[in-house]
């Protein structure tokens, strides 16, 4: 295992314990989460039709961080099949529409053993991939500031989430709305639904960590109420990342314990 985790410089969440380079008590469930930055990628690693889903893009930087984060996917899917990364197969795969060219990254080959869960998010500064046997898995960042909007309050939080931001100093507002945010986006993630479900039935505010509220009516692939495990982390100042797992029950066992790797590092062996 890597000891170097450069990128990642601090983390929150109780049961997370983010020690660059700690793997976790032997056996404990595992969550791997790597950052980099658009433009490390490894383009040599990707498929045909991954380059071509990467070029659709118009923008040239957005090309960079579509290359990357796919051949970051690839690496992270690799170590976890002890596969070599151009041997791994990923695709997508949208729960309205099935596997196609969008929805949540999936892993078709190889196969076999406890299945891999795979999320990504990627923007003009980061490019984040969680991998987990634990369940369905989603990771989200976002920059302090970027939920600072009109609106954003009555679109996006639920009404004890609103009393929860007034009570709150107004100087913690724009971190707290980043990180509620996320933790809504990773959890939406996890499940597959994306922003098809409001996120305002999504309830994740307080502390520590946790989902506090699920859209019982809705029908999940646990075939069961939705749980979550649920972490933050703060990889740099000014940004907010949320890890998500969902699962059908929250055993009393030991929680996933996060690992988090540099990225950066894992890719330069293939370029
Ligand atoms: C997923 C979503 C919340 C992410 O939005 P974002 O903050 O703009 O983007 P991020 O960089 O954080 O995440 C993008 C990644 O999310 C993943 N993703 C997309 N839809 C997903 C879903 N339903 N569940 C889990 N992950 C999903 C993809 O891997 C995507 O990366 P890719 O484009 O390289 O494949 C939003 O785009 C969304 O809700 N999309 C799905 C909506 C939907 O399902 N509509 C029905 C389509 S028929």
């Amino acid at each position: 295992m890597p000891e170097h985790v450069g990128p990642w410089s601090a983390s929150s969440g109780p049961g997370a314990d983010v020690r660059p380079g700690f793997t976790g008590a032997p056996g404990a469930p595992v969550v791997e989460v790597a950052l980099t930055v658009p433009g490390a990628g490894a383009a040599g690693l990707l498929d045909p039709l991954e380059l071509e889903r990467a070029h659709r893009h118009r923008r040239s930087e957005d090309v960079e961080r579509a290359v990357t984060a796919r051949a970051l996917l690839r690496v992270v899917a690799a170590r976890w099949t002890a596969t070599p990364a151009r041997d791994v197969r990923l695709g997508r795969r949208c729960r309205t529409c099935g596997p196609g060219d969008h929805g949540r990254p999936v892993l078709l080959a190889p196969t076999g053993g406890a299945a891999v869960h795979l999320s990504t998010s990627h923007s003009a500064d980061h490019v984040l991939v969680a991998a987990t046997r634990c369940g369905p898995v989603g990771v989200d960042a976002e920059e302090v500031g970027a939920a600072d909007f009109d609106g954003f309050d009555g679109a996006v939080l639920a009404a004890q989430e609103r009393d929860e931001l007034l009570r709150a100093p107004e100087a913690a507002h724009a971190l707290l709305r980043a990180r509620w945010w996320t933790r809504k986006e990773a959890v939406l993630k996890a499940t597959g639904h994306g922003l098809t479900v409001a996120p305002a039935e999504v309830v994740v505010a307080g502390e520590p960590p946790a989902l506090r509220g699920w859209p019982s009516s809705l029908e999940t692939d646990l075939r069961a109420p939705v749980r979550a495990h649920l972490f933050d982390l703060a990889p740099q100042p000014g940004v907010e990342v949320a890890v998500a797992v969902a699962v059908a029950v929250l055993t009393t066992g030991p929680e996933p314990s996060l690992r988090l790797l540099d990225g950066t590092q894992l890719l330069s062996a293939h370029r």
